[in-house]
């Protein structure tokens, strides 16, 4: 019988996982909660946020849903896999107690350390004076963290010691982050390129995806400030066979190793974030979700159906699966509204999507945008990802750009250096 799926989130990687899961043969229909104006065109949207997690229960129960696929950590962290598997749901992604490895850097970082795995030096602080103290005698750059989810604002690399301590008295005295910056991680500054390495988990074995690289600062020449992702790349072109043999025993076999004797139930994606150091790999975050813009690209490259990937994650039978993988590359160039990451306007007509969306190996993804009136127009920071796949990098830009300039809106914004 033939599959009702559901998507829980409104961004690019939404849209990407349920453009790819629409050209899977057993799949009858698609819904996304809230979904945005591309998840529109390959399903039908649902007015439930992903954090209204009753509502989204008693949604898949009425529709007859048999599988619910989860996009974003704060749905995760809100608890939306529990109350799922309690319903007898069939659904993607870890419950919050194993989520805690992204909601969390406190318990990751403990995590990391009580298992082997590779990462900077830190120390973890919830008192003002002691983390004061510590910053003064530390060496810099020194990177200052906000425990919880902060939507990628809570991290400060500071310079000097003035730095440092603006950064700890905002999370510690001024509760910048609310909650999550009641407790910092006070870490050591590590050098090296970023990567993003993707490796489906379901508990008993792991299963790693092609790697990618992400443009994380908002401006070309990697300046500005952070942001959630301007752009990537897929192969990141620093991960050889031999790097990736490592990274699989240096931090995903001991990962896996480390939840069953702990007795963490993590079923779902795993994306750690990496900084290839002179030493090796080193993990600068774990986040249980699938990265965005990662996916879109990973989604390019992926052959063969994604439906059976989830659903064997969901089952623990990862083991028996063979997932095909394009040799393109893959390159997702964001288009985000003027003033991303900071205020930006809504409501801003897009055109030329489908000129651009007409050239050979593009395909768009919509994020932070809606139909009204029958027209599409901006409603986030982070606007359409232009996805391309080419023979080699050089052909994937040049395509991805080429669309990209055919598409306007108001204030767009976007790198002009994503994988040069
Ligand atoms: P995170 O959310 O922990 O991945 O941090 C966001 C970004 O801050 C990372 O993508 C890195 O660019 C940077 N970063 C975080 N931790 C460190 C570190 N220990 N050393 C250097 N850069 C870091
Ligand atoms: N692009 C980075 C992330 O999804 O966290």
């Amino acid at each position: 019988m033939k599959k009702r799926v559901l998507v829980m989130g409104s961004g690019g990687r939404e849209h990407a996982l349920a453009w790819k899961l629409s050209q899977s043969p057993q799949i009858e229909k698609i819904y996304a909660a809230p979904g945005n104006s591309g998840t529109a065109q390959v399903g039908e949207n649902v007015a439930i946020v992903a954090e209204d997690v009753e509502k989204l229960v008693e949604f898949a129960k009425a529709n007859r849903i048999d599988f619910t696929i989860v996009g974003p950590d704060d749905a995760l962290a809100a608890g939306v896999v529990d109350a799922f598997q309690k319903a007898g749901l069939k659904i993607f992604g870890p419950p919050a107690a194993a989520a805690r490895l992204e909601s969390s850097k406190a318990f990751a970082k403990e995590f990391m350390r009580r298992h082997g795995i590779p990462t900077a030096d830190y120390r973890e602080f919830t008192d003002c004076t002691e983390a004061l103290e510590f910053c003064r005698s530390a060496k810099y750059p020194l990177v200052v963290k906000a425990d919880g989810l902060a939507l990628g604002k809570g991290v400060i690399i500071a310079q000097n010691l003035a730095e440092a301590e603006g950064a700890v008295r905002m999370c510690l005295e001024d509760g910048a982050f609310g909650a999550a910056g009641k407790r910092i991680v006070v870490e050591e500054f590590l050098e090296g390129v970023e990567c993003s390495i993707h490796a489906l988990v379901d508990g008993s074995s792991y299963l790693l995806l092609p790697d990618c690289r992400d443009h994380k600062k908002a401006f070309d020449g990697n300046t500005g400030p952070n942001t959630g992702g301007m752009g990537t790349i897929s192969p990141s072109g620093s991960v050889d066979e031999a790097l990736r043999a490592r990274i699989c025993r240096e931090v995903l076999d001991p990962f896996l190793a480390g939840i069953q004797k702990d007795g963490i139930a993590f079923r779902g994606m795993l994306f750690p974030g990496l900084m290839l150091t002179a030493e090796g790999p080193k993990v600068l975050e774990f986040n249980c979700r699938w990265g965005d813009p990662e996916t879109q690209v990973l989604v390019r490259r992926l052959s063969s159906d994604l439906l059976p990937l989830l659903e064997a994650t969901a089952d623990g039978t990862l083991a028996k699966e063979r997932p095909e993988w394009d040799a393109r590359v893959a390159v997702c160039v964001i288009l985000a509204s003027g003033g991303y990451p900071g205020s930006y306007k809504k409501g801003q007509v897009i055109s030329g999507l489908d000129t651009a969306g007409e050239l050979e190996g593009v395909k768009i993804f919509h994020a932070g945008a809606k139909v009204v009136d029958g027209q599409i127009v901006t409603n986030g920071g982070r606007v359409l990802g232009v996805t391309a796949l080419g023979a080699n990098l050089d052909e994937a830009r040049r395509q991805g750009y080429l669309a990209a300039d055919r598409i306007f809106f108001d204030g767009i914004q976007r790198r002009n250096d994503i994988g040069a």
